[in-house]
């Protein structure tokens, strides 16, 4: 469950895996070939580029309150997409983010690293899952109701939408 080995809509191999902190040395590789739009999208802000400080702290989390998928691509061992799950501190909700490498997109990598991620959560025994997404993001939030997420506007940011997903409404054999 923690490991998957799956084929993308081109036939790509890919075995996503958690996340350790020796795949810092994978991220430069794969941080240059994520836009500076789609780093803005995941990030909620401009950025040129990511830091050796963050990518620090993205690496080093607390397996006990967070978890973290990397996908690597089965032939060459390069990074293609990370999702990420951070508890809060009520231990029932949790906060995800997803962030892909931009010629990936569109190939069904980010359906099944979200539904990867869900089925940890379940797992794991958490209620709800939620995220913000920006209102111009209309992928990811096709695909979060795809997905089952109810999505609302977030009452604190303007041009933000949230979205949950009461993990008690997902089948388990939604997650195979
Ligand atoms: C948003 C993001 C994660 C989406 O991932 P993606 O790999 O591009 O999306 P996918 O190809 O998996 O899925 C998108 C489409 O396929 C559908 N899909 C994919 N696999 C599917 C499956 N097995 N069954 C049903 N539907 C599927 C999705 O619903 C959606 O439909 P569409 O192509 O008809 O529009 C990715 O584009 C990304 O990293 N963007 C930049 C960062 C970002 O926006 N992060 C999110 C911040 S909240």
């Amino acid at each position: 469950m923690r490991e998957r080995h799956v084929t993308l809509l081109d036939g790509e191999k890919v075995f996503i895996r958690p996340l350790t902190a020796a795949d810092a040395a994978l991220y430069p590789d794969f941080l240059a070939e994520v836009t500076a739009n789609d780093l803005r999208l995941r990030f909620f802000a401009p950025m040129r580029q990511v830091s050796p400080d963050l990518i620090d702290k993205l690496i080093h989390y607390d397996p006990d309150k967070a978890m973290a998928f990397i996908a690597v691509a089965e032939a060459t061992g390069r990074m293609l997409g990370v999702v990420r799950l951070h508890d809060d501190t009520d231990g029932k909700t949790a906060e995800f983010a997803i962030l892909l490498r931009t010629r990936l997109k569109g190939h069904g990598l980010g359906w099944l690293m979200m539904k990867h991620m869900i089925a940890n959560a379940k797992d794991k025994g958490l209620e709800i899952i939620r995220g913000q997404v920006l209102t111009e993001n209309t992928t990811m939030l096709q695909m979060c109701q795809e997905l089952g997420f109810h999505v609302s506007d977030d009452p604190l940011e303007r041009g933000v939408k949230v979205v949950a997903l009461p993990l008690a409404e997902v089948p388990a054999e939604a997650m195979a």
